[in-house]
């Protein structure tokens, strides 16, 4: 895992900017994509700048069950706001919060996946050491299921939300076993309600209980965080 610490969101933003630039001209076509506070100055950043995305496809981490894609707190609607309405991709794959059969769902997602093999995931973490929506008590094994989201995700997320009511209980996620199959993995963590997460996913135990530890399983990770996520961090 290598870790690289910046001053600013700005200067961390800017160098996750630059390993997508360098995958794509390295022939990277398939970008896994995620949504919340964490990638918006990356997006922003690619909106200003010249990178082409239209022959690459995205495949993003998750969306909430329940929500159709042009609900305004759907994550569908989120990738179009941040990226997509300003940069066209050749493709751009969600999981269908609409679809109720989920068994059909994760089949349909888990396809695309396997058609699609990832070329660059980028990844935010929960305060939790979630990543996508797989809490801690996941299983490693799994690729994309419908979770419930744990009572601390639905608590960070409702600031997008009316109330905690609001906020649907159940998400399709991608599974860390998909996840771990892309080639090149990064995450981005940012402010101290992270540094605790990233402490454990780079220093602590691999397990379940912090699904991020599963990242050092995989030998191509770049996390990239500001200083108050590094803090924690005994080097
Ligand atoms: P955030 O969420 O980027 O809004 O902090 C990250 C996550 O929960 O994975």
């Amino acid at each position: 895992m290598q870790v690289l610490v910046f001053d600013t969101v700005k200067e961390a933003s800017q160098k996750a900017y630059d390993v997508f630039k360098e995958a794509l001209n390295n022939g990277s076509k398939v970008f896994g994509l995620a949504t919340g506070s964490t990638p918006e100055t990356l997006y922003d950043i690619m909106v200003q700048s010249d990178i082409d995305f239209t022959q690459s496809a995205s495949i993003n981490l998750d969306e909430y069950y329940g929500l159709a894609g042009d609900h305004p707190q759907s994550y569908n609607y989120f990738m179009n706001e941040h990226l997509f309405n300003k940069k066209p991709f050749r493709a751009n794959y969600l999981p269908d919060g609409k679809n109720t059969d989920s068994a059909n769902e994760v089949e349909r997602y888990n396809q695309i996946i396997a058609d699609n093999p990832i070329d660059l995931q980028l990844l935010g973490i929960g305060g939790n050491g979630h990543i996508g929506f797989n809490e801690p008590g996941t299983d490693f094994n799994e690729r994309t299921q419908l979770v419930d989201l744990a009572p601390e995700t639905i608590e960070a997320n409702k600031r997008f939300f009316e109330s905690a009511n609001d906020v649907p209980s159940k998400a399709y996620s991608m599974g860390i076993a998909s996840i771990l199959e892309s080639k090149t993995i990064l995450l981005l963590a940012f402010g101290e309600g992270k540094a605790e997460a990233v402490k454990g996913m780079v220093e602590g135990p691999v397990t379940n209980d912090l699904p991020a530890s599963a990242l050092q399983n995989h030998d191509n990770v770049i996390v990239i965080v500001d200083k108050a996520a590094a803090s924690l961090l005994s080097k």
